[in-house]
């Protein structure tokens, strides 16, 4: 059945069952690939987008549960215009293979949102669910940490 979805701003209409979940949608349907599979079972976070600004798995929504306008890591921000986190991670040269990055980006972009000054332990807490095979977790708290001093600066 046809659904339309609103991704980083446009309007895009899908011919797919109810049941396909978001992730595939975004990677297989649209080719918005910056979303990545990793576990498939709400277990590493590499699959991150927000809904209506809230980070959620897009492994586990089902394209008939979509109930708002989504953001991917490619409407975050533009090369031109990087989202704080994004210069963030690249001013901590974050990433290593960098595969889990654009869902921790993702959910740090809805921790900020919520906490603009987030302690070590609310970082912590809040990235918990991200898994990061190459052990980036001191540079994604410092990077954390700078976008939240440039985004309250701002
Ligand atoms: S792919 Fe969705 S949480 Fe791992
Ligand atoms: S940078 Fe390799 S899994 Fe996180």
């Amino acid at each position: 059945m046809s659904t339309t979805l609103t991704i980083n701003g446009s309007a895009h209409t899908v011919d797919l069952p109810d049941d396909v979940p978001l992730l595939w949608v975004l990677r297989d349907e649209l080719g918005m690939t910056g979303t990545k599979f990793g576990c498939g079972v709400a277990a590493c976070g590499a699959c991150t987008v927000h809904i209506d600004g809230e980070a959620v798995r897009s492994c586990q929504v089902a394209l008939a549960d979509v109930w708002g306008d989504v953001t991917t890591i490619e409407g975050l921000g533009q090369p031109e215009n990087l989202h704080a986190l994004q210069a963030a991670w690249v001013e901590h040269q974050v990433a290593q293979c960098g595969y889990c990055q654009s869902g921790q980006i993702m959910q740090a972009a809805d921790l900020l949102s919520r906490l603009p000054n987030p302690s070590d332990q609310d970082i912590d807490d809040a990235m918990a669910g991200n898994l990061c095979r190459c052990g980036t977790y001191d540079r994604i708290r410092a990077a954390i940490k700078t976008a939240a001093s440039t985004l309250q600066e701002a």
